[in-house]
């Protein structure tokens, strides 16, 4: 059903266009109490052997929804209505910008992928944090706040532009990621490097126990597909010396290889990060690499190219507590989630597994 609605309407618009006006008629249905009751009960069903404790929280199932699609928390209720458990808003800068000029959006459909070079369109953390403050949630969801780099600020001042926007946000939080992964800010990967890393991590961790004294507030880092094998290990390392909370893996990437056979060829060579179904491989790989470095000392988030409930099972038995989808949403719609909620339950119930806090990482444990 939907996919005749993408192929007769969604695809004859302009990418951007066609996220504004669906991300609309979510907040619109969500705004009426009667029917958001009645899409929740039919796309966010809950099944009790999904329920996950990951941060020192409690979901109702692993899966949630990447940073990126409400950058700026206008529609979590809509989104936690459409099934997601958790949602990441952001990622947002310490200054309004309004990110890279249009068109930064492109659909590669036949290789079910996304380019982007947003640029962290968002209304900055002061705006954003009004807006969590005076939010009054319909659904208990889950809200990750991802927080980046404003462009126009210098990468000497990058440490105070991510703490200015971690003091503010973090109140809301229920957890807070640093993104040093976007390829679409100049620059900002070279933040993965640790002696960039380090210090950045530390002041985030003391800004949001100064803003939040009362909670720890959990903190993760969300890092690249493109990092060297050795780079991972360094950020795992790392991660565990500060006691962050997690890692998210991955953000998209800046390779293209295997595309172009099926996608238009032009589309491929825009510039920006891939995400969706090319993305799948090296996203599974780094968290198996992360898993095998850190076991269960940290939380590791799976996201990059989950398409199905395979996909976000085998992310789990590769040592995701958390999965995370964006452009699966895109190409499959508002039915996604259901089916991914539905597929783990059977998975796990046909599973040697008794919880899913079992099947965590048993691929890596078995294969060591
Ligand atoms: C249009 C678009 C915008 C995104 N914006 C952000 C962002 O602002 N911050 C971030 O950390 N990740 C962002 N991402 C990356 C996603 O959160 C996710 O890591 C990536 O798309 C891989 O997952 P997927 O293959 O399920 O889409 C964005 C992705 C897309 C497609």
């Amino acid at each position: 059903m939907y996919q005749l609605f993408f192929r007769l309407v969604f695809r004859h618009m302009d990418p951007e266009q066609a996220h504004q006006l669906a991300f609309r008629w979510i907040r619109l249905v969500a705004r009426v109490p009667v029917l958001r009751t009645f899409v929740a009960a039919v796309l966010a069903p809950r099944y009790r052997e999904l329920r996950t404790e990951a941060l020192g929280l409690r979901l109702h199932s692993p899966f949630g929804l990447a940073a990126g699609f409400d950058k700026n928390a206008v529609g979590i209720d809509g989104l936690a209505m459409t099934g997601f458990d958790h949602v990441e808003v952001g990622t947002v800068t310490g200054k309004p910008q309004p990110g890279n000029p249009k068109k930064r959006l492109f659909r590669l459909v036949e290789d079910r992928a996304l380019i982007n070079r947003m640029g962290f369109n968002n209304e900055g953390s002061l705006r954003v944090a009004a807006r969590l403050a005076s939010r009054r949630p319909v659904f208990k969801t889950v809200v990750g706040v991802n927080i980046g780099k404003t462009k126009a600020v210098p990468e000497e001042e990058a440490v105070s532009d991510y703490v200015k926007s971690a003091e503010r946000l973090a109140p809301y939080a229920d957890y807070l990621v640093v993104n040093v992964s976007s390829p679409n800010t100049p620059g900002l990967r070279n933040l993965q490097a640790v002696d960039q890393l380090r210090p950045l991590l530390t002041a985030v961790r003391e800004a949001a126990d100064r803003s939040v004294p009362g909670r720890r507030v959990p903190l993760l880092v969300k890092i690249a597909p493109d990092l060297a094998d050795e780079d991972i290990d360094a950020v795992a390392d790392l991660a565990v010396g500060l006691g962050l909370d997690g890692i998210i893996a991955t953000n998209t990437t800046i390779a293209r290889e295997g595309l172009g056979l099926r996608s238009d060829p032009a589309l491929v060579k825009e510039t920006g990060g891939l995400s969706g179904a090319p993305l799948k491989g090296r996203s599974l790989q780094v968290l198996r690499r992360l898993y095998a470095r850190v076991g269960d000392r940290i939380t590791l988030v799976g996201v990059g190219g989950i398409e199905n409930a395979e996909d976000a099972w085998q992310r789990i038995l590769a040592g995701a507590t958390l999965v995370q989808g964006y452009t699966g949403f895109v190409y499959q719609g508002p039915f996604w989630a259901r089916s991914i909620h539905k597929g783990l339950a059977a998975r796990l119930r046909t599973s040697p597994y008794a919880t899913l806090a079992d099947a965590v990482g048993a691929d890596v444990r078995t294969s060591r």
